[in-house]
């Protein structure tokens, strides 16, 4: 399919919703904007490509994805400049990612046609709902699920590519307390920890709920054979500010190959901060609180941006983490990303792509 194949019927909504929308008082995830856009996957090809108002579908109680989770999902966001133009955020990028995720979990590839020409006539119809308001951003989700009404194992040979979107604010009302998780684990070597599939945001529901009535907000992932290294934390990659130098985890077969991670890494080398991707001990974190010499520990993703973290707690003990200083990285990192964004610090990395 390529772009000149690309047809894309638009059905306008009669009833906009927008006049609804409280944009100085936004949660995360709750407004849905007027349309959608959306694919079918039959007979080996991706057709019916449309934009119609955001609403139910109606789907069989056999869909394969309810039954064995072929579902995968991005995260991506759009923002306004000054002159009230819409940027969109590395979204080749989150194109590439899920075509990754797509291939190990056996669905289809989208042609990126379908996906940009998709995702950019859906933000022409619906920028009214892109906000303005500062911290504020059109949070976009892209998503594909199998969808054979058919309950055998097997890979799907039918599916729906979605995309809607949603006006957000912060992720997080307060910085977070996290703790390094010790029994459950997120990813294991061989897994789909690697791939933003269904399966891993169930998975980690309970041991967060664990740690959520222990009085933390969120956990630190470590690894599944040792729980001595650490990999995300969250929904979120994790980075640490350490002797001036930003460390984070390397991406690895079960940890999410991060957008905001790597943007983070890529201004950190532009700005000649020493960066180190590799493994990361517990205890060499450990020890860093204890001696007091963690600078910063925060969450990197798409939904948070950058989140520090106020606790990170170990084996019962709290360690807290300092305020976050105006003049630190992690503060100049995220006015950075933010200027960027919103039109006001050249793209010198071609990151943004106007709608
Ligand atoms: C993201 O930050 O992109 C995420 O995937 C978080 C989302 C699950 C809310």
């Amino acid at each position: 399919m390529t772009a000149d194949t690309v047809q894309i019927e638009v059905q306008q909504t009669t009833q906009s919703r927008l006049q609804e929308v409280d944009f100085d008082n936004l949660v995360f995830g709750r407004n849905i904007s007027d349309h959608m856009f959306i694919a079918e996957y039959k007979n080996g090809q991706w057709q019916d490509l449309r934009i119609v108002p955001y609403g139910d579908l109606s789907l069989s109680p056999a869909t394969a994805a309810l039954h064995y989770g072929q579902a995968i999902f991005e995260g991506m966001k759009a923002y306004k400049n000054e002159a009230g133009e819409v940027l969109l955020f590395r979204a080749i990028d989150n194109w590439k990612r899920l075509n990754k995720s797509a291939e190990r979990l056996c669905m289809p590839q989208i042609p990126e046609d379908v996906f940009m020409n998709g995702l950019t006539e859906l933000l022409r119809l619906d920028a009214g709902w892109v906000p303005s308001q500062p911290g504020c951003s059109l949070y976009i989700r892209p998503y594909m699920f199998a969808t054979d009404p058919y309950i055998g194992v097997k890979a799907s040979d039918s599916y729906y590519f979605i995309i809607f979107t949603s006006p957000v604010g912060t992720y997080y009302a307060k910085p977070p307390r996290v703790k390094v998780e010790q029994h459950f684990i997120r990813a294991a070597e061989g897994g789909v920890g690697a791939t933003k599939c269904a399966g891993n945001y169930a998975g980690s529901l309970y041991p967060a709920k664990l740690a959520q009535q222990e009085g933390y907000d969120q956990l630190i992932w470590t690894d599944a054979r040792d729980h001595a290294y650490i990999e995300e934390s969250g929904t979120m990659n994790i980075m640490f500010m350490l002797d001036g130098k930003l460390l984070t985890p390397h991406v690895s077969e079960t940890t999410l190959d991060g957008i905001t991670r790597k943007s983070i890494v890529a201004i950190a080398e532009h700005w000649g901060i020493p960066v180190e991707e590799r493994r990361i001990s517990v205890a060499e974190i450990i020890d860093a609180l204890k001696a007091g010499k963690l600078e910063a520990a925060f969450g990197a993703g798409t939904a948070v941006v950058i989140s520090p973290f106020a606790t990170i707690a170990y084996e019962g003990v709290d360690y807290p983490l300092p305020e976050i200083k105006e003049d630190s990285f992690v503060n100049k990192v995220k006015n950075y990303l933010t200027d960027l964004r919103t039109g006001k610090q050249e793209d010198i990395f071609g990151w943004m792509l106007k709608v």
